[in-house]
């Protein structure tokens, strides 16, 4: 079984061993899977090229380790939940028998339906049973699962979908959220016309039932595809290094990359994090509200839990709905052992106010977790007292896509936790800060740039089609180490606290937002010139998008003009890029070499006038006083 750490003073032991023998301990954890061929080498690893390998020469099929592994002892234990957006209508249960049968009906849809190992197939769904079952599916044959959150647009789906060729499409007919009905498929179908070319089947699961348009010889639908087919479904030998998924996330500049995860470490690493960051035991179940279409339901929805042999639990619906007590309601209903979710959640129920949690009996959770966004102190304390009323630790999860699985964790019960804190390193991870000039600062207490310079097994292997901008991205900047983006302060105690991106990626609501790409859609609005985009404070969100627009010609009804804006950027990425401001500006303030000084803008967006630092040196310094005067015309 994988190592189930019990107490700080085992912490440090492991730790230690970890660090001096990373091997040891990592063939340690490996061994507890089930692996068709052992591996030859643990790890072999270059960061400036950079190429990694873990278990190598190993063969496994992950969803063998998540569902055959535990049919024998647990087959008749709740592997998932399903709770619908509607609280009238019924929940769904999958032990990890029906699970598993699900899973190779699915699989063998696949196969019938001409996907192989290697051939990438897009999921552009709901929070339905039928996600997790079609990802898994996906891994039972070897083949690449992409999935697309539902709220992007037609065109960011149909670049996810053309960036890494996809075969196959799987979506829903319409997605329930809230009180709201929204058409999937039909997204698919705008998508699918801006040359998608190596589409060739799209399966549709009927969620709502209204019509939808199918077009012949191309779409298929899920129940007359599925159910038909054998419960088996032989589990594809896989190598350690082969891809399992892609996931797109936003950078700094450019479209979105594919990061590519592989099988093996990916496993491990999972596995051994959903343990013992959550301190899961035998029976509990577990609740992660993220969504499948991120990292985070990817990780701990799906495979950290399965592999863990434990009960996890899909939300279709949203927070709010039917009303703000509905995280609290379903966390009784379902007796919830393990409540993780986003800072963004937490702020925005608390600001509903304490009512809600206390309708409900919250006595079954044992440990809440954040991840995403840094946590404020007063969100911290709230989700503290009102909802683990003192007793339920809470685990600040620092982490990312490329990261795979949680880095930066406190281990819950086995120490004191401090607020805001992702406090300490998991096992195997070797985190340093890194100064300006890209040196490590030694000393515990210090503030810095976060990198990472061991390897850790399910880190990010590469960008999907473009290897060299995984390397430029992630391992030009020091040398030796893979940087993460973040900024973090260390205590005496060596604890970390994550300050937020020092890039230009904004965290909105614990989404990844890249600002090149927000420009790039608003500059679509026929009346745009220009436009520069940066994150300022914002209550609920963390971080509001704030942009800075020159138009062509006078703009007569700036209100008018934002919800023009709201529905350029809605078409191109999706409505979580819309901007929260829009300030119409006669020109933005760039260097000579013609770059935009962002650092001003952020400052005035963020309300922080008076420290702009040095202007002269702008190309055009004049302009900063016209955009300081003019900031209370943003809309
Ligand atoms: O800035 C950090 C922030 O989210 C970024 C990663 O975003 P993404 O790849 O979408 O993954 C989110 C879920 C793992 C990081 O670079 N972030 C993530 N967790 C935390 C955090 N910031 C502060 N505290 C956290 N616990």
């Amino acid at each position: 079984m994988t190592l189930q750490i019990k107490s700080y003073s085992e912490y440090k032991k492991v730790y230690k061993n970890s660090v001096d023998n990373p091997e040891k301990f990592w063939a340690a954890q490996a061994r507890t899977f089930t692996w068709m061929k052992k591996w030859d080498e643990v790890v072999e690893w270059d960061f400036k090229k950079p190429d990694v390998k873990w278990f190598v020469g190993g063969k496994l099929n992950i969803t063998e380790n998540c569902l055959d592994r535990h049919l024998k002892r647990s087959g008749n234990k709740t592997a998932l939940i399903w709770e619908p957006n509607d609280p009238s209508q019924p929940y769904k249960t999958y032990t990890y028998n029906e699970l598993y049968e699900a899973v190779c009906q699915c699989a063998n849809m696949l196969k019938a339906n001409g996907i192989k190992k290697g051939d990438r197939v897009c999921f552009y769904m709901p929070m339905v049973p039928e996600l997790t079952i079609g990802v898994l599916a996906c891994a039972r044959i070897g083949a690449v699962h992409s999935v697309v959150f539902a709220g992007f647009s037609a065109t960011a789906l149909a670049d996810r979908i053309k960036d890494s060729e996809c075969k196959m499409v799987i979506c829903s007919d319409y997605n329930f959220r809230g009180g709201k009905i929204i058409p999937v498929k039909e997204v698919v179908d705008d998508a699918l016309k801006q040359r998608c070319k190596s589409v060739e089947t799209v399966i549709v699961h009927q969620n709502s039932g209204d019509k939808v348009k199918m077009k012949k010889n191309r779409d298929k639908w899920w129940h007359d595809e599925v159910p038909r087919r054998r419960k088996t479904c032989p589990a594809v030998e896989m190598d350690s290094e082969d891809m399992l998924f892609i996931l797109y996330t936003s950078g700094s500049t450019g479209k979105p990359k594919g990061v590519v995860h592989t099988c093996g470490g990916y496993m491990v690493y999972t596995c051994f994090t959903f343990k013992n960051v959550f301190q899961y035991q035998k029976g509990d179940v577990y609740w992660c509200t993220a969504d499948i279409g991120w990292i985070t339901g990817h990780s701990y929805i799906i495979y950290g839990p399965l592999l863990a042999g434990a009960t996890t639990m899909m939300f279709e619906g949203v927070p709010t709905y039917p009303d703000a007590g509905r995280f609290w309601h379903i966390c009784e209903k379902h007796r919830v052992n393990q409540f993780y979710t986003a800072p963004t959640a937490i702020r925005a129920l608390m600001a509903q106010g304490d009512k809600w949690p206390s309708h409900y009996d919250l006595s079954s959770i044992k440990t809440l977790g954040s991840v995403g966004e840094p946590i404020n102190e007063e969100a911290w304390n709230w989700y503290n007292e009102k909802i683990g009323k003192g007793k339920a630790p809470i685990v600040d999860t620092w982490w990312q896509t490329e990261t795979g699985g949680i880095m930066i964790s406190p281990l819950p019960g086995l120490h004191k936790v401090k607020p805001c804190y992702a406090m300490l390193p998991m096992p195997g991870v070797q985190p340093c800060l890194v100064d300006a000039d890209g040196k490590e600062i030694r000393k515990k207490e210090a503030e810095g740039l976060l990198c990472i310079k061991y390897p850790w097994p399910s880190m990010i292997r590469t960008t999907y089609g473009d290897h060299e901008r995984c390397r430029q991205v992630y391992f030009s900047a020091f040398e030796d180490k893979y940087f993460t983006g973040d900024g973090a302060r260390r205590d005496k105690q060596g604890m970390y606290r994550i300050i937020g991106r020092v890039d230009d990626v904004i965290n909105v609501s614990g989404h990844r937002i890249g600002t090149a790409e927000v420009e790039n859609a608003i500059n679509e609005h026929p009346q745009v010139i220009e436009s520069a985009v940066v994150g300022y404070p914002h209550d609920i969100k963390g971080q509001g998008i704030y942009a800075y627009v020159i138009t062509e010609g006078e703009i007569a009804d700036p209100v008018a003009f934002k919800k023009s804006v709201h529905e350029v950027v809605t078409k191109v990425i999706g409505p979580i890029a819309k901007p929260d401001k829009i300030q119409i500006v006669p020109g933005l303030p760039k260097t000579r070499s013609g770059k935009i000084m962002r650092r001003i803008l952020r400052k005035v967006a963020s309300g922080d006038m008076d420290n702009l630092g040095d202007v002269s040196t702008l190309l055009n310094p004049q302009i900063v006083d016209s955009i300081k005067s003019s900031k209370d015309e943003a809309v």
